[in-house]
């Protein structure tokens, strides 16, 4: 049957695993799809850099809105990132020239998600975005998917790879705080401004779509109440791991009588606890519902192939001709909630 042909905005470090992935996988994804899948048309700032992967299939278009709306595109894949600008500009773009969109932009769905889900369901159309939260983990589709019988109680984790990976490698390479930013520079787990991960705001851009899945919610990301790691010193995670104790960022959103609460913060966790135990860029996420109990899911929440990974589910999703709603359930069913402000420790 047809092939499925994908548009690809940013050949970063998910852009090129993407490539990647429909490169080494074609035949598998093939198969398991019932149909090709192929990349026709790719773009980035600039078009002379030397990039990990043979782009010379591909043809080159000068700009994100030429890919989002070429006629030989059926989904168009955001990976150039920003909660405005040529990122929304052109997802809405593609949904208006009737293709489905795939994204991993937790900034732009945490602002402006809302709007674009109602404006994706208005057109018929779908828009994916497995890769936004916790990279590689299958949380979304979890949640949307798995736990679809559950009312949800609770959710909660680590949701940022680069803040876990400088909290314990400070700790266990005993490294000041610049070597370890740099190595996780390295990895490709940074945002194009890092003070979003550090800040804690990528994590609550994540908790605050999980929120929204979870409690059919507005997505809300000014009611997060966030802090982040930039006055965690190594000396307070010293004290922390003393005591037996572990310092993490952590996220937790739950309905409570009050209202909603969310809140992303840097927290002592038992250091024999699984949470305790995550190391490096790997991520958590602790999912309640009220049949299912508690569920944990781990996994790399950052780097090229993990998230390219979780971009490929929302792809082969498409491909099967899946269409859910965007969060879980019409987005124009989704309830403003009373945000519960707790003090933040
Ligand atoms: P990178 O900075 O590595 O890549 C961004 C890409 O976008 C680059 O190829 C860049 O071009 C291109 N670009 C920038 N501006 C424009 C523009 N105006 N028009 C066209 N292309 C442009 O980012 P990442 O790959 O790390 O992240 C991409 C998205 O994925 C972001 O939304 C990020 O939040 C999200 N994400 C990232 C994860 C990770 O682990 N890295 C994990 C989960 C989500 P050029 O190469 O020429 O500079
Ligand atoms: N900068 C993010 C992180 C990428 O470190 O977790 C994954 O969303």
């Amino acid at each position: 049957s047809s092939s499925l042909r994908l548009g690809i905005a940013g050949l970063g470090t998910v852009g090129i695993g993407v490539v990647k992935i429909v490169q080494k996988h074609a035949d598998l994804l093939a198969r398991r799809t019932g149909r090709p899948v192929s990349i026709t048309a790719i773009c980035a700032r600039d078009k002379m850099k030397n990039r990990d992967a043979d782009l010379s299939a591909y043809r080159w278009e000068d700009n994100a809105m030429a890919v989002a709306t070429a006629d030989d595109v059926d989904v168009f894949i955001e990976l150039v990132g920003g909660d405005s600008g040529i990122a929304k500009d052109s997802i809405e773009a593609a949904l208006r020239s009737g293709k489905d969109v795939v994204t991993a932009n937790k900034a732009l769905l945490a602002v402006h998600g809302q709007a674009l889900a109602e404006l994706a369901e208005g057109l018929g159309r779908t828009l994916r975005f497995e890769a936004a939260v916790a990279g590689g983990i299958p949380v979304i589709k979890a949640m949307t998917e798995s736990l679809a019988g559950n009312e949800i109680r609770r959710v909660m984790g680590v949701m940022n790879g680069t803040c876990n990976y400088i909290l314990t490698r400070m700790e266990s390479a005993g490294l000041p705080y610049e070597a370890v930013f740099e190595e996780a520079r390295q990895l490709g787990y940074l945002e194009a401004d890092p003070t979003l991960d550090v800040g804690g705001i990528d994590a609550g851009h994540k908790l605050s779509i999980l929120s929204s899945i979870a409690f059919g919610t507005q997505v809300n990301f000014d009611a997060v109440e966030i802090e982040g790691i930039e006055r965690v010193s190594i000396d307070d995670i010293r004290r922390a791991a003393d005591m037996g104790y572990k310092i993490k960022l952590l996220g937790v959103a739950q309905m409570t009588p009050r209202g909603l609460e969310q809140r992303m913060s840097p927290c002592l966790v038992p250091a024999d606890s699984p949470l305790g135990q995550l190391m490096g860029g790997t991520n958590m996420v602790v999912v309640e519902g009220d049949s299912v109990g508690q569920i944990v899911l781990r996994g790399a929440g950052a780097g090229e192939g993990p998230t390219a990974s979780a971009v490929l589910s929302d792809i082969v999703e498409i491909a099967r001709g899946v269409r859910l709603p965007v969060f879980g359930q019409p987005a124009a069913s989704l309830k403003a909630a009373q945000p519960a402000r707790t003090a933040v420790p």
